[in-house]
């Protein structure tokens, strides 16, 4: 199983990155689930945090298709690992309601954080520090 981490960044004028996250998702829910594909899609202001996990022929498939999406840009990979278990087992997408609190997001950030690596973690914590 390969896992990538990266981040990258929104091309939209508006400047936030969750603004396409419904598009996305209707896409990503379909055509993840055929090629095995799990992971969590995260925002935060303009910036796009990824993880991906799957067989390697669909995650470098896939891969293919992020590069050449002009909705984001800078793309970063910050890991790119083979790895034995999936450390998100479903395909989510996890990022803050317009309504909902900063206090209220970030414990539920904190309670789907307490089950990864602490790696894994560190990329969420350093991207919502900065
Ligand atoms: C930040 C970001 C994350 C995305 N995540 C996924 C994803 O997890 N799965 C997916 O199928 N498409 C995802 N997409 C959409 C793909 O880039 C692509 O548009 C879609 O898979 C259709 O692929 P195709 O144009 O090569 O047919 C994402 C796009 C962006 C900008």
């Amino acid at each position: 199983m390969r896992q990538i981490i990266y981040t990258s960044v929104t091309t939209k004028t508006t400047g936030r990155a969750a603004d396409d996250c419904t598009a996305i998702l209707r896409v990503a829910s379909g055509r993840n689930g055929l090629d095995g594909i799990t992971g969590l899609l995260y925002t935060e202001e303009d910036s796009f945090l990824q993880v991906i996990e799957g067989p390697e022929e669909s995650v470098a498939e896939l891969l293919e298709s992020l590069y050449a999406d002009t909705r984001h840009r800078d793309i970063r990979i910050l890991v790119d690992q083979i790895v034995e278990h999936r450390e998100f087992g479903d395909w989510m997408m996890l990022h803050r309601d317009r309504r909902e609190t900063s206090d209220a997001f970030d414990d539920r950030l904190r309670v789907r954080l307490s089950r990864v690596s602490p790696e894994t973690a560190s990329y969420f914590k350093a991207l919502t520090a900065a």
